[in-house]
């Protein structure tokens, strides 16, 4: 069988529209604006309304989706939703977007990556592309984090948002010379006990003990992450540069995942990189976990920072420990 080349054709986007940004959360843990802005970079972050769900939010991003790009869900093969925080443990996201949006001749599933989400459902996606057994997949990175953060922690509650974010994938066509060109995608399950959520799960199935203990919140170790995050994202992104014979000077955009600003500069300075080639919007978003890197692709392409033909890396961190990079040429001028 002949492998055909996979790119994204068509992107989307949604944010909730309440706000909560640092002086709020002043007043509800013992923090300050100037704290969240240095150690983290976030300025505010979008948080769902009371009963909007992961898959509202990936709804309205296929939404914004069809409004800027000629796609007609019908034709749509394949939904893989990235994300750690589904609407329920069944049915999947997945399906429940299925049928929210119409794409009623899909199948697909949910996948649980954390922040590298997006990055595995790309690499799981473009194996049905490069086959040729679907035409068009879509994939979408979609966390509702505020459903899982324990507001009365100062440690997690200033890190993360919510949002959702959708691209579609395809094959090139003819000679174009778009498209995922490399993808590299790795675990090591020994990282869980730094991050992790452990209650309400077949572990720990809820009870009014696990809600006591806070099992259903998110648990982090700032600390090790942050140390581990910035050593594996500079090795997978160097090594997916080097083995396509780049280096940072090639690409015009690295869009690395957002979790803490300190963390992207170091990346940026270990990969050589200049400021402009660098996508960063953590002070609008917070972590967004799985929507972080096509939040940022999207918000690039809007603010027309890359066209047709250029080369962009996106890298990335999380749970589990997961991590990977992928390198792709844009397939296409916007706007
Ligand atoms: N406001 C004020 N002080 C805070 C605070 C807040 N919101 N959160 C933590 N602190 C305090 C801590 O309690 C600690 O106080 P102590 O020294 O008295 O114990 C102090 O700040 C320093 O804590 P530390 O954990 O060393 O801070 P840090 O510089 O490592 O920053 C994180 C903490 C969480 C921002 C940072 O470690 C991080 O971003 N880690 C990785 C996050 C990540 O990538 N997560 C997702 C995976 S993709």
């Amino acid at each position: 069988m002949n492998k055909l080349r996979t790119t994204i054709t068509a992107i989307g986007k949604y944010t909730p529209k309440r706000i909560l940004a640092n002086p709020e959360l002043e007043k509800m843990v013992d923090t300050t604006d100037e704290w969240i802005r240095t150690r983290t970079g976030v300025i505010e972050r979008h948080i769902v309304e009371k009963g909007e769900a992961t898959s509202d939010m990936g709804a309205a991003a296929f939404e914004d989706m069809k409004n800027r790009f000629s796609v007609d869900p019908l034709d749509i093969d394949l939904i893989i939703v990235a994300t750690v925080t589904p609407d329920m443990f069944f049915p999947s996201t997945a399906a429940i977007i299925q049928h929210s949006i119409g794409a009623k001749n899909a199948w697909g599933f949910d996948l649980s990556a954390a922040c590298s989400g997006f990055l595995y459902a790309l690499v799981a996606g473009l194996q049905f592309i490069e086959t040729g057994q679907h035409q068009k997949v879509l994939i979408f990175g979609a966390d509702t984090m505020s459903s899982i953060t324990d507001y009365t922690d100062r440690n997690t509650c200033v890190l993360f948002g919510d949002a959702a974010s959708v691209v579609l994938l395809e094959s090139t066509k003819g000679n174009d010379d778009s498209g995922i060109i490399d993808s590299i995608v790795k675990m090591d399950g020994a990282g869980q006990k730094y991050l992790y959520m452990a209650g309400g799960g077949s572990k720990n199935p809820p009870t009014h003990e696990t809600i006591d203990k806070k099992m259903h919140y998110l648990y982090q170790e700032g600390r090790p992450v942050f140390k581990f995050a910035v050593s594996k994202m500079v090795e997978t992104a160097t090594e997916i540069l080097e083995r396509n014979s780049l280096t940072g000077q090639d690409i015009t955009l690295f869009v690395p995942h957002q979790a803490n600003i300190r963390i992207i500069n170091a990346c940026a300075s270990k990969l050589k990189l200049k400021d402009e080639q660098v996508m960063r919007n953590i002070d609008k978003y917070a972590n967004t976990t799985a929507a972080t890197i096509p939040l940022g692709l999207i918000e690039a392409m809007d603010e027309k920072r890359i066209k047709k033909g250029d080369i962009i890396l996106l890298t990335a961190f999380g749970g589990g420990f997961t991590w990977g990079s992928i390198l792709l040429r844009w397939g296409f001028n916007y706007g």
